[in-house]
């Protein structure tokens, strides 16, 4: 329950999360890695579907991520501490997972076994909720992160990582030890937050 009081458990790290956009040039072990990873993914999942991966890079394999993406050149410019980051987790959406899943008999009936039925395309819900989930845990566990738009060349990038054609990735998640440098950064220093009155409405807009 939200308190009036000091906070603690999971509306402490909500409130405390924030981008991180420099971090130290320390590794995150496969151990941590893959802790963080098998938590995140248990997310909710539309008719369980379960088509949400994540693609970790460690290593000399962000280097490639930040060069075929542009997004090195794009961040060294403001952030180049986030070049430093220790993984780059792509969460990535297979609809095809969900096409297949809601062909099954109990939920063929709701007529979406063709992607183009989705009113909302419930793969990249999925994955952002899993993310969200990695963004929460990686605070706990004393990292830093940043979700970050792919820039360009995502499907080349994809495809060089043996990804199979169809699958979509949400975006990126750099992952790393926050640097001491790492200050308050992005539009929430110059936009403040909506004030709950603006965005939560009762019984009508
Ligand atoms: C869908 C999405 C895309 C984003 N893309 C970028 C991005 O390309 N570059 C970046 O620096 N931050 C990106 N962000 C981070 C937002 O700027 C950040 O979440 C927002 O300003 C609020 O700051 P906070 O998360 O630190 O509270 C993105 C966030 C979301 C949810």
């Amino acid at each position: 329950m939200p308190a009036t009081g000091p906070v603690d458990g999971l509306e402490r790290l909500i409130r405390s999360r924030r981008m991180t956009r420099s971090f130290t040039s320390e590794s995150i072990g496969y151990e941590l890695l893959d802790a963080l990873l098998d938590v995140a993914r248990r997310a909710p999942s539309a008719g369980f579907s379960q088509g949400v991966h994540f693609l970790a890079l460690s290593g000399a394999a962000t280097s490639t991520f930040w060069d075929v993406t542009g997004s090195g050149e794009w961040f060294s410019a403001d952030h180049p501490g986030l070049l430093n980051a220790a993984a780059i987790v792509l969460p990535l959406a297979d609809s095809a997972a969900y096409t297949t899943r809601y062909a099954e008999p109990d939920k063929i009936g709701a007529g979406l076994a063709e992607a183009a039925n989705w009113p909302v395309p419930y793969w990249l819900t999925d994955a952002a909720m899993a993310t969200q989930q990695l963004l929460l845990l990686a605070e706990e566990a004393g990292l830093g992160a940043l979700f970050f738009g792919i820039f360009r060349n995502e499907a080349l990038l994809l495809e060089n990582l043996g990804v199979p054609a169809g699958i979509t990735a949400i975006g990126a998640v750099a992952l790393g030890y926050r640097s001491a440098d790492d200050l308050p950064s992005g539009s929430p220093q110059s936009r403040s937050r909506a004030a709950a009155s603006r965005v939560i409405h009762h019984d009508h807009w």
